[in-house]
């Protein structure tokens, strides 16, 4: 089966959804692999290594999909303004994608991708189970957006991390404060201490507080009832009960406050991000503070976020970067494309149809197939 990698268009993108070591890998499988021209220049990967790794190079995007029943992909597709075209009207009818899709917010994407009858799985549905460890695209990821987020705000903020003695006198650590200690968090906790920072983190499933002592940080707690009122059964957090959002909200006012960094990551699967710091908050802040809002893209934890966007509110920098895995694109297209292979080999042992679409994995992110839209009723 043909497999095809596009140079990804989407603006501020720098991943790519294959690398020569994956290209090795699929040809083993017995997939044929095409890559665009240039499609790993934004991650330090250049066309000759594909073409060593046994990739064929195709500098026309048009015929690349044209050609291919399998599409791997970073981002969801898009207009492609150079040919004035979506990406979709470019798929062979039928073909098979797979990228981070974003399906939740994307009706209209997922129409026109079941208009041509495109077989869509979208990573960001994939179970967060066992089995799955070596394909999640979204943690491994995350993982990477938790360790940018410190050094960005670290670049940002006018003080030094560590502790330092020196004979001018002793220099302070920055304190850090970390709000959601799931992926991102706990990366953004084990970074913001190799960095010599005092950290403490926050967040509502109680399960969290060893993790986080583990890596070295202080957990702050609050009073939440039982366990059921703050987890799901999978042991996802739940949009907290009002008593418990006050009781939370005060307790973060009085931490960030004395942090120099604040780093959020609250995120509840499937909806808006909760806000944990509202303006009365940032305004207690102080001068030269940094906010990095990992849950932008959902709104924010911040209430003064602006996605996408970096902004500076009464001296406190809020930076609402939504993509900062591809500011590391190398490895974050070294662990995405592995990510993506993993599936694939999983979905396609055999190089060949049928897909195996009965198991757990499949069916969970498969979001287009044979004209129909199948985003699950709790996925919406
Ligand atoms: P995750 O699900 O592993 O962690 C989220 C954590 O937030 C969980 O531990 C959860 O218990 C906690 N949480 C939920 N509600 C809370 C509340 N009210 N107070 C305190 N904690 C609460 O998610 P992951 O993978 O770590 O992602 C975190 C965020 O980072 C997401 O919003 C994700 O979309 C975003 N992200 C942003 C990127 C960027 O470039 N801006 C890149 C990758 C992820």
């Amino acid at each position: 089966m043909k497999v095809a990698i596009p140079k990804e268009i989407e603006k501020e993108e720098h991943r790519v959804a294959a690398t020569p070591e994956t290209v090795k890998k699929m040809i083993a499988a017995r997939f044929t692999v095409a890559v665009e021209t240039g499609a790993g220049k934004g991650s330090s990967v250049a066309d000759r290594e594909y073409e060593e790794a046994g990739a064929t190079l195709v500098s026309s995007v048009q015929s690349l999909l044209q050609e291919a029943e399998i599409v791997l992909k970073v981002q969801k597709p898009t207009l492609n303004e150079t040919l004035n075209r979506h990406e979709i009207d470019l798929l062979k009818e039928g073909a098979v994608l797979i990228a981070l899709l974003q399906a939740r917010t994307s009706p209209d994407l997922l129409s026109k991708l079941a208009s041509r009858r495109v077989s869509t799985f979208s990573l960001d549905f994939l179970p967060r189970i066992a089995r799955t460890q070596n394909m999640d695209a979204l943690t491994s990821q995350s993982n990477i957006a938790g360790y940018k987020a410190i050094l960005l705000a670290a670049e940002r903020l006018r003080k030094m991390m560590p502790l330092m003695m020196t004979a001018a006198g002793t220099v302070a650590p920055a304190k850090v404060l970390v709000l959601g200690a799931g992926v991102a968090g706990l990366q953004a906790i084990a970074t913001a201490k190799r960095l010599g920072a005092v950290v403490e983190a926050f967040d509502t499933r109680p399960v969290a507080k060893e993790q986080v002592e583990s890596l070295g940080g202080k957990f702050l707690s609050i009073e939440v009832g039982g366990r059921h009122e703050v987890e799901d059964a999978g042991g996802y957090a739940k949009a907290l009960p009002e008593e418990i959002q006050r009781k939370e909200q005060e307790l973060i006012q009085e931490h960030v406050e004395k942090a120099d960094i604040v780093i959020t990551t609250a995120l509840i699967p499937g909806k808006p991000a909760p806000i944990l710091i509202n303006e009365k908050a940032v305004r207690g802040m102080k001068e030269g503070s940094v906010i990095v809002d990992l849950a932008a893209e959902a709104g924010g934890n911040c209430a003064l976020t602006k996605p996408g966007q970096e902004i500076v509110h009464n001296g406190v920098t809020i930076v609402g970067l939504r993509n900062l895995p591809s500011l590391v694109a190398y490895h974050a297209s070294q662990l995405y494309a592995r990510n993506v292979l993993n599936f694939l080999l999983e979905l396609c042992p055999k190089a060949t149809l049928p897909f195996n679409l009965e198991d757990e994995i499949f069916k969970s992110t498969l979001v287009t197939h044979e004209g129909k839209i199948l985003l699950r009723q709790e996925a919406s």
